[in-house]
């Protein structure tokens, strides 16, 4: 099976077990691909070359939910946070925080 088949078919079970489930690692593990960048490859932990992001593995999830919906409404005032998280829906929240969360840091 191909990439892009692997992740079509990974994508699409997420998808369908999203709509049961309260929070969905897998589709968070996915959503979070767009965060690497900054947020760190070697186990998505902080350090970008050029200066230092928080620590997000192993962070409580309560936590993690409410950063994020703070960046998107602006009450958190950080202009790439804001950016970033701006496009996330609150299942996006939900998932990507268990999935951090699930992670040892
Ligand atoms: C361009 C770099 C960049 C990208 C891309 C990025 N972040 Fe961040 N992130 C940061 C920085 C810098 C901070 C610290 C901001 C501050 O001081 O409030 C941060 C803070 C956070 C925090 C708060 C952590 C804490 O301890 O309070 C969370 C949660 C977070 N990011 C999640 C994400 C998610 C989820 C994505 C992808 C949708 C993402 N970030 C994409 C740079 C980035």
């Amino acid at each position: 099976m191909n990439r892009t088949m692997l992740a079509l078919g990974v994508a699409f079970c997420a998808l369908m077990s999203s709509a049961s489930q309260a929070a969905d690692t897998a589709a968070g593990r996915l959503a979070f691909e767009t965060c690497l960048g900054c947020h760190g490859e070697a186990r998505y932990v902080n350090t970008y070359p050029t200066y230092h992001v928080p620590l997000l593995a192993g962070q409580h999830e309560t936590y993690l939910v409410a950063a994020l919906k703070a960046y998107r409404s602006g009450e958190r005032d950080h202009p790439t946070m804001r950016a970033n998280a701006a496009a996330l829906s609150d299942e996006d929240i939900a998932n990507i925080s268990a999935f951090l969360a699930g992670l040892k840091s």
